[in-house]
Parts: C-alpha cells; structure tokens; sequence
C-alpha cells in the first residue's frame, strides 16, 4: 500500500503528470491531488488504494525502488581537486535535473565552507557517533548538503573502537538512499576510517589523480584498499572513472605524464573529460559559490558539465 508522502514525492518529481487526469483515472473527486499536493488535505487510504493501478502504469513501483548511484571522491593525495570536483561535478549533475546530495567526510571541512557553510551545528559528526539521523542542508533545490568542520575528527576514535564502526556511515545513510540520484561523498587526503567508512557506503570511488611522476605510485595503494573493501564489505564497489585534473593542456610535461598515468594504469576507467587549471574554479571556492554560478563561461564550468554528462551517460534512467 502507497503512503501520501510517497504518492506527493512521486508526483512532484513527474510534474508532466496530469493530476485532473490521475484524479480522473482513479475515481476520485475532482481536485483531490491538487489539493493533496498543496498541503491542503492528506490522502485518505480508499484514496491511495484507488491510486495504486493508476500510478503503477506511470512507473511508481519503479521510482520507490529507487537506489541513489553514491560515488566517493577519492584520493590520498592532498590539494588534487576532490573538494572542487565534489562541488562541481554536483553541480553539474544538479543542472541536468538531477537530485544531489553532498557529504563533508573530511574535518578541514573545505566542502562545506566552500558553500558558504562555517561551523554547522548539525553535522555529520553527530549521526556517526550519537545514532541519530544524517543532517542535511538545502543549498538550492536538488543540490543539498551535510557539512562538517574540524569537530568530525572527534568521530575517528569512537569509529575505530568497535569493528562495526566502519558499518555506520552506511547505515546512516540508508534512509537517504531513496531520496537521491546522486550522493557525491568528499573524502579527505587519507586512507582512515573516513575514506574507509565512504568506500563501504559507496557504489564506486571516482578517483580524482593530478599529473605528476607518483600520481601512479598513490594510486597502486587506493586500488588495493578498493579491492579489499569489495572483498570484505561492499561487493558492488567499483571504480566509477579516474578524472585528470588540474590540468594544463599547453604543458608538455603534463600531457606527457598523463600519457605515462593512462599507460601505467591500462584497463582502468578513464574519463574522457579533463578538468583543465582554471583560476576561477579556486576563486569561486573563496567566495562560496559553484563554478555555475560564479562564471558560468569559464573553462572549469565547462569541464565539470562535461564530466556531469559523462557520469549521466554512464547511469541511463
Ligand atoms: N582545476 C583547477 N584549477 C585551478 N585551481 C584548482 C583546480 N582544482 C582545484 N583547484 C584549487 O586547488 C586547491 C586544492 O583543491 P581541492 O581543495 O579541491 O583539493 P582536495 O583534493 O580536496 O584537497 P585536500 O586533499 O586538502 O582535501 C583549492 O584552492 C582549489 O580551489
Ligand atoms: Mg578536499
């Protein structure tokens, strides 16, 4: 049986749907749905009961069962782009009518500051270590956050003190599962409970690597810590896509360093896009807005949108 919470998130996420026409198919009196949908009445069971034949046909079943696709942005390597990418590749998908969720899972909390987020009450911190539920901050609508700042090293002692404790960011964001397309995870510069805890909640890590001689080397490590999660905790963990980034097309070095990382690590996923240098992406970052919105003509907010196309292509509806 339906719920009315389920048939309103149902119906607002298909705004084609006729509700006179559903209201019609299913026998109800006239406006029920408008009204249900303006908060002005709940649903009755003999109205969700009618309701069901007709929404089945409109694929309901299809949009309840719904699992949002949760990629950890990763890479041990500090200042390589994971924060900037988490940012923007969300952004990105959030423009192409995507549901996005964002998630600090580092303490220099440079996510959440980078949107204009500065010591949050709630944070992740609290759902990790007093069970109670995941908060989460409205940016815009579909592009959503849970920030955290320096307080969530706090969590790192109680995670490690019990072998279930790398078990309870995905608990936690069970609940959140069905709410999302995309749950982008922002990982810090370390391979610790944090990254650990992300890797165990995700369908697959999205690998952010800079050209330079060990971005190879690192990479090795990662593979391995992603092999073995899969191995112990998360058999549907993969690797989304490795993204160059911080690129600079006009430098010989970088393009020869590329060449070596793509020929080092063959029969890995590479993406096609490369986010190139671009100092409006760390500018925009200072000012707390996305690319998107502070320069919607530059080259960052034209490779990110390339990226978001990528990952979308790679997940048909
Ligand atoms: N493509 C780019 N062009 C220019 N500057 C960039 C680019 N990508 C990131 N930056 C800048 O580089 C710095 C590091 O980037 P970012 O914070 O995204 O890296 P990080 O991997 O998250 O770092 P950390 O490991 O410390 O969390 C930031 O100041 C950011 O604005
Ligand atoms: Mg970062």
């Amino acid at each position: 049986m339906l719920t009315h919470e389920e048939v309103y998130k149902f119906l607002k996420k298909k705004p084609t749907l006729s509700h006179s026409g559903l209201n019609k198919e299913a026998g109800l009196p006239t406006g029920t749905l408008a009204k249900a949908m303006n908060g002005q009445r709940t649903l009755s069971e003999a109205h969700l009961k009618a309701l069901v034949p007709v929404l089945r046909q409109y694929g309901i079943d299809d949009f309840l069962n719904h699992r949002a696709i949760v990629l950890a942005v990763v890479n041990h390597k500090g200042g390589v782009g994971k924060t900037t990418t988490t940012i923007n590749l969300g952004k990105g998908l959030a423009n192409r009518g995507q549901s996005v969720l964002l998630i600090d899972m580092d303490s220099q909390g440079n996510l959440s500051q980078s949107l204009g987020v500065h010591n949050p009450e709630q944070q992740l911190l609290q759902a990790l270590t007093q069970n109670v539920p995941i908060p989460v901050v409205p940016l815009k609508e579909n592009y959503h956050l849970v920030p955290s700042d320096l307080e969530l090293a706090r969590a790192e002692a109680d995670l490690t003190k019990t072998p279930s404790g790398v078990l309870r960011f995905r608990n936690a964001l069970t609940p959140l599962l069905t709410q999302y397309d995309y749950i982008l995870i922002d990982c810090p510069p370390s391979l610790t409970i944090f990254t650990y805890s992300a890797l165990v909640a995700s369908t697959a890590a999205l690998v952010v690597l800079e050209p330079e001689a060990s971005a190879v080397k690192g990479m090795y490590n990662l593979l391995e810590l992603i092999h073995d999660i899969k191995e112990s905790f998360n058999a549907r963990l993969g690797v989304e896509g490795i993204v160059m980034a911080r690129v600079n097309p006009q430098l010989v070095l970088h393009r020869e360093l590329m060449a070596q990382v793509r020929a080092d690590l063959k029969g890995q996923p590479f993406f096609k896009t490369e986010i190139r240098q671009n100092i409006a992406l760390a500018e925009s970052q200072y000012v707390g807005q996305d690319i998107f919105e502070y320069k919607p003509t530059s080259t960052g907010a034209t490779d990110y949108q390339a990226l978001a196309d990528e990952v979308v292509a790679k997940h048909p509806a």
